[in-house]
């Protein structure tokens, strides 16, 4: 038995990876649970966007190895995209590099700037990826408090001096999952300031911001962000394409090279077919985006009767294709989903998978269909009965 790399050591499987064997394993017995847990868009991409990649994939000569900075067509693409809806003005040969999906680049920017023993500071409650890539890197994870009392947005002016002067990188991710919470302008020039005083990489994970959510932004958009400030986006959520793997990373020419160093000694680039369907949806009107927000908003009103219900309480105006609400006092989350999940067959996510501020919260995603959220009402109700 050969022993892992220590790097891995302390990583754990991903909690969903285990819980969907644990709901599959119900299932198999049959249980037919609901899954409210996972953020993987059910719903298809744009007819066009199908038809494109079809008809490309069809073609004799978009088989072979891509650019790894990908096709001039799909970066200009993107900067147009970001022009057009954050008003930020991008190079695209310089200052844009597609991704097979946004996780990934979350460990690529990991390795192209952190070494064994730097500081990074991550957002609690936060996505899970970010913690687990500053370990793989051996760089020291330095938790920042999100509260419900300061809008889940870090206390910049407060944070430990000490670990300020150490850090190299900081994570954020407005609007943000888990909590829903969308950014300010002012939130984000305060980012941006912050990142340049302290001399810190900030970078904005930004999946999220044409869910239901009037005024898509980006961080770079803050006067003095591309100094040091970088943002992830990601085409799995606004354009249901999460299996696709099509994300990119955007900002400062020097910031985009490095990465694009880790990038090009890892994976050989993007199938070309998705690159050209990728454009296509890129170039989609907004229509769009309000068909998609159509649907998610109807089910939005499912998860909150869903939440009432439980007797659980949240902010309505929240951003993203997640509910995020604080169940009853006194009880765990853990137990809370456990008992839902056991009992009634419903699973939804604990808040403390994101972190240690997420106990006495719940996540719901609105990734399943109205039928699944009527089903699983009525299975609730049944107890309350
Ligand atoms: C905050 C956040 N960042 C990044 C991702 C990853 O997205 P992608 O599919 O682009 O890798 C997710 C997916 O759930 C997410 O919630």
């Amino acid at each position: 038995m050969i022993e892992v790399a220590n790097r891995i050591a302390e990583v754990k499987e991903y909690y969903f990876s285990k819980k969907l064997d644990e709901i599959r394993e119900m299932n198999a017995r049959g249980c037919d649970v609901i899954n409210l847990g996972i953020g993987s868009p059910d719903l298809p991409p744009a007819k066009q966007v199908t038809d494109k990649l079809v008809q490309s994939a069809s073609q004799p000569h978009t088989h072979a190895y891509q650019s790894y900075r990908s096709i001039p067509e799909l970066r200009s693409a993107i900067s147009d995209f970001y022009s057009r809806h954050y008003d930020v003005q991008l190079n695209s040969a310089t200052e844009v590099l597609p991704l097979l999906g946004s996780k990934e680049g979350v460990m690529y920017i990991s390795m192209a700037f952190l070494n064994p023993g730097d500081t990074v500071l991550i957002p609690n409650p936060g996505y899970p990826a970010y913690r687990t890539a500053a370990d793989m890197m051996g760089a020291k994870a330095v938790y920042v408090d999100l509260k419900e009392e300061n809008s889940w947005f870090p206390d910049l002016e407060n944070l430990d001096p000490e670990v300020l002067t150490s850090a190299k990188m900081m994570w954020v991710n407005y609007p943000n999952m888990p909590t829903g919470q969308k950014a300010s302008a002012e939130m984000f020039v305060k980012l941006a300031a912050f990142a340049q005083k302290h001399n810190i990489l900030v970078v904005n994970d930004n999946p999220y911001s044409f869910i239901l959510n009037d005024q898509p932004m980006s961080l770079l958009s803050a006067s003095g962000a591309m100094e040091n400030c970088l943002e992830l986006n990601s085409m799995s959520k606004a354009f249901n394409m999460a299996g696709w793997r099509v994300g990119m990373v955007c900002g400062r020419e020097e910031y985009v090279n490095a990465i694009l160093r880790v990038k090009s000694n890892v994976d050989s680039g993007m199938f070309k077919p998705v690159q050209e369907a990728a454009v296509e949806a890129l170039n989609l009107p907004d229509s769009w985006f309000d068909e998609v927000n159509l649907e998610y908003a109807q089910r939005r009103k499912l998860a909150e009767r869903i939440l009432d219900i439980l007797g659980c309480t949240y902010d309505a105006k929240q951003s993203g294709m997640f509910v995020w609400a604080k169940i009853p006092v006194g009880q765990k989350s853990e137990d809370f989903i456990e008992e839902v999940l056991q009992e009634r067959f419903v699973f939804i996510t604990p808040g403390t998978i994101f972190g240690s501020n997420g106990e006495g919260y719940v996540r719901i995603s609105l990734c399943a269909n109205k039928e699944m959220f009527n089903t699983a009402i009525e299975r609730l109700e049944m107890v309350k009965a």
